[in-house]
């Protein structure tokens, strides 16, 4: 196994708003590893943005950070603001999330790019448009374009620019938030391979953030699993896709077009305000009684897989109870099967007993 080029512990990140603390961020661990890419998904508003940019301190001054985001050697949440700067773009690249409102409507795609490579390896203006230009052809456009301005690419175009200004520098660890938001199949397809294939050439690592977990089966090498601004389950992502251990993760490959293209039951939680107990409580079709009033830890039982779920933790002796065929999921409002029913109850008070 690799060793983290970032290792996050116990962050949390909130916002200050009129309505209230919004939580974003709860209690993140997690590790990124020399050469891996790591699939965030979950749903909109889960927290995934926040924890990329997080990352790199691009949070507004109303955000709160508390706990260790450590790159390499070097803890990011307690550099000057000075020293932080050499660490984006350089060592961590981002891609963020709605091209067309990122890049400067005023300035070439040419120009955006040369401009990362004057500020931060001091070019003249003449090679800094040379190495631009030699990275636009790199993501597959044509060096000639780099005079043409944002409004003149179409949005794969555009997202092409991005990944050029995103691996300009070389870095070790590349955020992708959402990088095919809005893109069609075929464009996304290449979007996201070509990526990928950057990202593994170099021998970097990416933390792709992305609320399309077929898209993360196919390109990460582990997931981890969001909602509510916690990590619910982590693991390799062919056994995420093939062996869900959270009712969330469930629901979620249940949405999938192949999978039975069922949306997941209920609404996401307001993070002001988050429910009680498991978060995912109101939607999950598999709550006990405890589930409303105890909050789950993130356990692993496996290597490589942890799990915030109670039927997990009891999962050890109840497998299938946790885990009911893909052609069989239960609605919000269905209850599991009688021999579910009696095998949960019973792993119930085996854990609540004890
Ligand atoms: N600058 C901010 N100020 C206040 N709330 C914010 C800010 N940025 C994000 N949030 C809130 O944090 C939560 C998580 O947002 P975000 O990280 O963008 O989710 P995702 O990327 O998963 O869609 C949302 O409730 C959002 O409204
Ligand atoms: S802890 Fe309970 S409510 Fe939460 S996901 Fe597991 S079974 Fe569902
Ligand atoms: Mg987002």
């Amino acid at each position: 196994m690799n060793p983290p080029i970032l290792s996050i512990e116990d962050l949390n990140v909130s916002f200050k708003t009129s309505k209230g603390i919004v939580r974003a961020n709860e209690g993140i661990s997690l590790e990124i590893r020399e050469g891996e890419i790591l699939g965030l998904i979950g749903e909109t508003g889960c927290g995934k943005t926040t924890l990329g940019k997080a990352i790199l301190r691009l949070l507004s001054g109303k955000a709160k950070l508390e706990g260790k985001i450590v790159y390499r050697d070097t803890d990011l949440l307690t550099l000057p603001e000075k020293e932080m700067r050499c660490f984006r773009g350089k060592e961590i690249g981002i891609m963020l999330q709605n091209p067309s409102a990122c890049l400067n409507p005023v300035l070439s795609a040419g120009r955006q790019i040369a401009e990362i490579y004057r500020y931060h390896e001091g070019m003249g203006k003449k090679e800094a448009e040379k190495k631009a230009g030699e990275m636009l052809e790199l993501v597959g456009i044509s060096s000639f374009r780099g005079c043409e301005y944002p409004h003149q690419f179409s949005g794969g175009m555009l997202q092409r620019v991005m990944v050029a200004i995103g691996l300009a520098l070389r870095p070790g660890l590349l955020i992708a938030d959402e990088p095919t938001k809005g893109l069609d199949t075929d464009t996304k397809l290449q979007i996201v391979e070509l990526i990928a294939g950057l990202v593994r050439k170099e021998n970097s690592s990416m933390l792709l953030i992305t609320h399309d977990l077929e898209l993360a089966g196919r390109l990460a090498d582990r997931i981890a699993v969001m909602y509510a601004g916690e990590i619910i389950e982590i693991g390799k992502a062919a056994e995420i896709i093939s062996n869900p251990k959270h009712p969330y993760t469930l629901d979620l490959l249940h949405s999938l077009p192949g999978k039975g293209f069922r949306t997941v039951p209920g609404q996401p939680p307001s993070l002001v305000s988050p429910p009680s107990g498991c978060r995912y409580h109101p939607r999950c079709s598999f709550r006990l009684e405890a589930c409303s009033q105890v909050h789950p830890e993130l356990l692993g039982f496996e290597s490589e897989r942890l799990t915030r779920c109670f039927l997990s933790e009891m999962g050890r002796i109840k497998e299938t109870a946790a885990q009911p065929s893909l052609n069989s999921q239960p609605s919000l409002n269905s209850q599991p099967s009688l021999n579910s029913q009696s095998a949960l109850k019973c792993a119930e008070e085996e854990t609540w007993h004890c």
